[in-house]
């Protein structure tokens, strides 16, 4: 668990909520998708908009800015108009907590 960080109780999200956490001095998302949590970059990669004011659909967080989203296992945006992926994170869920690597 050297370099995880603990950044939730595994519990604490509800499918479809997410959290904003700041690690190392990056800004991320801890998103509960079905149950199964994944942490991404807090900013969009279109433009400088948080993706906490989006919501999350299918695996996919929506960017409410313009629309684009991005699939949450992999970072690629699967409509236009962003066309760079945002970054994802490593996450485990050990000891009733959610971990991430950044
Ligand atoms: S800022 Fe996110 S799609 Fe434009």
């Amino acid at each position: 668990m050297s370099d995880f960080v603990a950044i939730a109780a595994d519990d604490e999200l509800k499918p479809a909520q997410m959290k904003r956490v700041v690690v190392d001095g990056k800004r991320l998302l801890l998103c509960n998708a079905n149950g199964t949590h994944y942490v991404v970059d807090e900013i969009c990669s279109h433009e400088d908009y948080s993706l906490y004011l989006g919501c999350i659909k299918d695996g996919r967080i929506k960017c409410s800015l313009h629309g684009s989203y991005f699939d949450l296992a992999t970072g690629r945006p699967t409509c236009e108009p962003a066309d760079e992926p945002i970054r994802t994170y490593e996450v485990k869920v050990a000891d009733g907590q959610v971990w991430v690597r950044v």
